[in-house]
């Protein structure tokens, strides 16, 4: 079955059918990566170009072995390297590198919309790889992965969302995803980073971390945007570490089964402690690794060839 859209711009798109058939498709995939040869033919003779105009470790890698496991060629191209430099728009880069046949285009960029706005001007399947502070739906999906793989159903969940909510995309993809699954959601942080009347968004609010974990299945530490906190919205990181630090203490507080995720990179001791990162309820680097399951789905998926056997 196809999914409803063509693109991946964001969770806001994607049904619960969506969601569901990446989910398993991924689950399907995560074989593969264990394989002394991590290579299936399903894709071969596709061409994936990855247009990252940010910094990125996890996405950008795991797109590209993502493509390079389903046997496509896969293409990187950094905005410092590309001709933008030379005053090329993203609008002609895009067109230009569609003028080359690529099957997909994978966009990071610092404008919240710019993944939607290629998408209106290219033919070629896009997905969002980080659009500013507005979507980051990959992300999401491999959150939902990690957990269910723990939880076994996500349905009627409870997370815990903690930190730099304003500025956060992970956030933003993951409240929609997470309320499409039936989860719920509640943010927690100090004010000046809990965007004003999220409430209407169907998510709880809380400026109280011991409190706010208590009950809950999930908690999801986000990390302080430290690039882009120059609105002086926090007074100090000290400060901040003070009351929303996740730490061994603070999570006493929470269920025995509690799972901790970060969608990294993590500022070690500022959201959270080293001993609660590397403790036993952390899945950080289970979200990594099914970073790639995630992204193997979605390019399967979206190239259309979900009917064929990738094996
Ligand atoms: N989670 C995430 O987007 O990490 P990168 O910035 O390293 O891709």
């Amino acid at each position: 079955m196809a999914l409803s859209t063509k693109n991946i711009l964001g969770t806001k798109e994607l049904t619960q059918s969506d969601i569901l058939q990446i989910l398993d498709t991924a689950d399907s995939f995560k074989e593969i990566s264990t394989r002394a040869i991590k290579k299936v033919p399903a894709l071969r003779g596709k061409t994936i170009i990855n247009l990252f105009f940010e910094p990125s470790t996890r996405t950008r890698t795991s797109f590209e072995i993502a493509g390079k496991r389903l046997s496509a060629d896969v293409i990187n191209i950094s905005g410092s390297t590309s001709s933008t430099v030379k005053g090329e728009n993203l609008i002609d880069t895009a067109r230009n590198l569609e003028a080359m046949s690529p099957d997909i285009l994978v966009v990071r960029h610092h404008c919240s919309g710019a993944a939607e706005l290629l998408s209106q001007f290219v033919n070629s399947p896009i997905i969002n790889a980080g659009d500013g502070a507005h979507e980051h739906p990959s992300q999401a999906l491999l959150d939902l992965l990690t957990i269910r793989s723990h939880k076994g159903d996500l349905k009627g969940l409870k997370v815990a969302i903690v930190g730099d909510v304003s500025h956060s995309r992970v956030a933003r993809s993951n409240i929609r995803a997470m309320q499409t699954m039936g989860m719920k959601v509640r943010v927690v942080g100090p004010p000046p980073l809990i965007p004003v009347e999220i409430e209407r968004l169907g998510v709880e609010v809380s400026h109280n971390l011991a409190e706010a974990i208590k009950d809950v299945d999930v908690i999801m530490v986000l990390r302080i945007q430290l690039e882009r906190q120059n609105q002086g919205l926090l007074s100090s990181l000290r400060e901040y570490s003070n009351y929303f630090c996740l730490t061994s203490e603070t999570l006493a507080q929470a269920q025995d089964d509690v799972l901790i995720i970060h969608p990294g990179p993590v500022n070690r001791g500022i959201e959270i402690a080293l001993d609660v990162m590397e403790g036993p309820r952390s899945l950080i680097l289970d979200q990594v690794t099914n970073g790639v399951a995630i992204r193997m789905a979605l390019f399967y998926l979206l190239l259309g060839e979900n009917n064929a056997n990738p094996n």
